[in-house]
């Protein structure tokens, strides 16, 4: 698998997703679970191999620059910017599918799946690590060093007392 992605796995934009927080892990580790899925799916399937793992390890890039809906296509232009193949910047675009677009190939539809399966498993590997406090001691290195994340700001109790009373806060 590893010779259909070489040059991906070099490259800085792939690599820097090694610190930044998607799912409660790195970006860079759900990239390559769902490439993985991705990876045996096509084979079974007999699908293209090569379509599939590549379209898997960029389908999140510079996501945080779109929304739930379109990240997809965020993902799939900076793809295509890079010279991908059209069949990998299209399998892109439909993977967050039923939310955004419907996939329109058999590699798109094998990356919706393994994107959802590989998320149920991240979920599952966060939870099993929420016991020995793997997860969140992951979680906070990866806070720090993603320059996206924004901590969520609780509202102060006097702000939130005035909007129930429809003051001016
Ligand atoms: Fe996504
Ligand atoms: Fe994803």
């Amino acid at each position: 698998m590893d010779d259909l992605i070489e040059d991906l796995l070099a490259h800085p934009k792939v690599l820097e997703t090694r610190s930044h927080l998607h799912h409660g892990i790195a970006k860079y580790e759900h990239l390559m679970r769902v490439t993985r899925y991705s990876y045996r799916i096509a084979r079974l399937l007999k699908a293209d191999v090569r379509v599939c793992a590549r379209a898997a390890l960029l389908h999140d890039i510079d996501s945080r620059y779109g929304t739930l809906e379109n990240h997809g296509a965020v993902a799939a232009r900076w793809a295509e910017e890079q010279g991908e193949d059209f069949a990998v910047c299209q399998a892109i675009i439909g993977h967050m599918y039923p939310i955004g677009p419907a996939p329109m190939t058999r590699e798109g539809w094998i990356l919706s799946l393994a994107d959802k399966a590989a998320s149920l498993a991240d979920l599952t590997a966060y939870v099993r690590g929420l016991v020995n406090g793997r997860s969140q001691q992951t979680k906070r290195e990866l806070q720090a060093s993603d320059p996206f994340y924004r901590p969520r700001r609780k509202p102060k109790r006097r702000e939130q007392l005035r909007k129930m009373l429809d003051l001016d806060v």
